[in-house]
């Protein structure tokens, strides 16, 4: 609800736009009715707009797993380097370091992304202390959080870029291949024998620490989901005789680029702007109301709207440098707006975060700006919900609506991403939805826990499967 206690016009504006972000029972149900409807669409033929990328996986581990590998994780925040140790029972331990990609390198030459990457490695086994001469290579996983085709454990080429990279002459090649390439103009020892998405990495820590998973999510920079699914059901892939007698494989479904035609998702003018002027204009449309990397500037968008109306309703008519910045207004300092306890706090905030004087920040305007990142945030969270029921009906765990099975047996969900870790009440939105979707008896078994460190682990338990797979064939 718009803060009553502003003046009626400025409450009948507000009103308005709030009205534009308001998602009914009726639309989350037909948003999550579309989901599965693209689920199989993609599962039956490639090039479809949901990806249902087969990542020939084709088991979850219960956490006896043993073996220590490297991983390498790129596509969140930081690019990060790990030497995960599985002791093979439900524990790990883990060593890592976060290394910075800047702007130059995500959207510069390849190669020079790839070599930074080898970098890195070079650089962690260096201050690990590690020897990489011995005989036998150091193994590692790459978990490599983009859409990518996979056509083996440890190969796919990249289908496009998200989350504003943009490196030139990747899209259609081997990331592996690219990976490996640069490891060996450094002679590094050190061999990538495992490609994995960060969705597929929650999904199988979550598996390796508590036994079970059914499907891993993140909702963080960019948002994604990869589930368990029936071999029976991924039709595209014919009768690879190479899958003989397994039944199941993880799917990356890459929901992020749902209803890319806004057919059903419920676009503001604020989100139409963002769009527009983003990299990848008229893709990622579902990832672009929900992540952390475009919260914060769809609530710029309509924080500059109001500071422009006339007369002004916002900040008195003016701006800040951060405030007029593309991508200026952090998802962060939505946390923080919506973590402060009283509107002095808010205040705070905005003067710290937005670069305000304090003199010109009103109470009503800290007013204001926490309705806005609440209004966003809210719509997100809600429309998280959506992607959940949508795996839960798909696989036959749950029925649109409500109304299906009773009985106990629980239902783990894998997740990982600053949104869901750290924005206010983020789970309670995305639960509040399923419960409408999917009925509270359902809701309340299905379990949301942490996939700690779940790029590295999951990488780790890919190189493993990997490793095993190779030892096989050699026999
Ligand atoms: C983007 C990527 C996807 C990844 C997700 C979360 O949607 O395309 O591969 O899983 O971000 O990082």
């Amino acid at each position: 609800m718009a803060p009553t206690s502003l003046s009626p016009a400025t409450v009948e504006v507000l009103d308005r736009i709030e009205h534009l972000f308001q998602l009914s029972n009726d639309r989350l149900i037909d948003i999550t009715r579309q989901f599965v409807e693209d689920y199989n669409l993609g599962l039956g033929e490639y090039n479809k707009a949901m990806a249902m990328i087969p990542t020939f996986v084709t088991g979850v581990p219960d956490g006896s797993e043993k073996g220590t590998f490297l991983a390498l994780d790129l596509g969140g925040t930081n690019l990060r380097v790990c030497e995960v140790t599985l002791h093979g029972d439900k524990t790990f331990t883990l060593r890592q370091q976060k290394y910075k990609v800047s702007e130059e390198l995500k959207t510069g030459e390849a190669t020079r992304l790839f070599d930074y990457l080898a970098d890195s490695v070079d650089a962690f086994l260096t201050e690990m202390g590690h020897e990489v001469t011995d005989v036998e290579a150091l193994h590692l996983g790459l978990t490599f959080s983009f859409p990518v085709e996979q056509s083996a454990l440890d190969k796919g080429v990249l289908l496009t870029w998200t989350k504003g990279f943009a490196a030139r002459n990747a899209i259609g090649k081997d990331v592996v291949k690219l990976l490996q390439d640069a490891f060996d103009r450094k002679h590094l020892h050190v061999r990538c024998c495992a490609l994995v998405n960060d969705t597929v990495g929650a999904l199988l820590s979550r598996a390796y620490t508590s036994g079970g998973c059914f499907l891993g999510a993140i909702f963080g920079t960019g948002t994604n989901g990869a589930y368990v699914e029936d071999i029976s059901k991924i039709k595209k892939l014919g009768d690879s005789t190479s899958l003989l007698g397994m039944s199941k494989m993880v799917v990356n479904t890459e929901w992020g680029a749902f209803n890319n035609s806004r057919s059903v998702l419920p676009s503001t003018p604020f989100d139409n702007k963002l769009d527009r002027e983003s990299i990848n204009p008229r893709f990622q449309a579902y990832e672009k109301f929900i992540s952390g990397m475009y919260l914060g500037e769809i609530t710029r968008n309509l924080l500059l709207n109001l500071v422009d109306a006339s007369p002004p309703i916002l900040f008195n008519g003016n701006s800040t440098p951060i405030l007029n910045s593309h991508y200026g207004f952090d998802t962060a300092y939505m946390s923080d707006v919506e973590n402060a306890s009283n509107l002095d706090e808010v205040q705070k905030v905005i003067v710290e975060r937005v670069g305000f004087k304090p003199e010109d920040v009103s109470l009503d305007d800290a007013k204001i700006v926490k309705w806005a990142c609440h209004l966003v945030a809210a719509r997100a969270a809600k429309l998280s919900g959506c992607a959940v029921a949508s795996v839960l009906i798909q696989t036959g765990l749950a029925k649109l609506g409500g109304g299906s099975s009773s009985g106990d047996e629980r239902f783990s969900v894998g997740v990982d991403g600053s949104l869901i870790q750290h924005y206010p009440n983020f789970e309670d939105g995305l639960r509040a939805s399923l419960r409408v979707l999917v009925g509270s008896d359902v809701e309340s078994r299905v379990d949301i826990g942490l996939a700690k460190d779940g790029s590295g682990v999951g990488a780790a338990l890919c190189a493993l499967q990997a490793v095993k797979q190779e030892k096989t064939l050699e026999r």
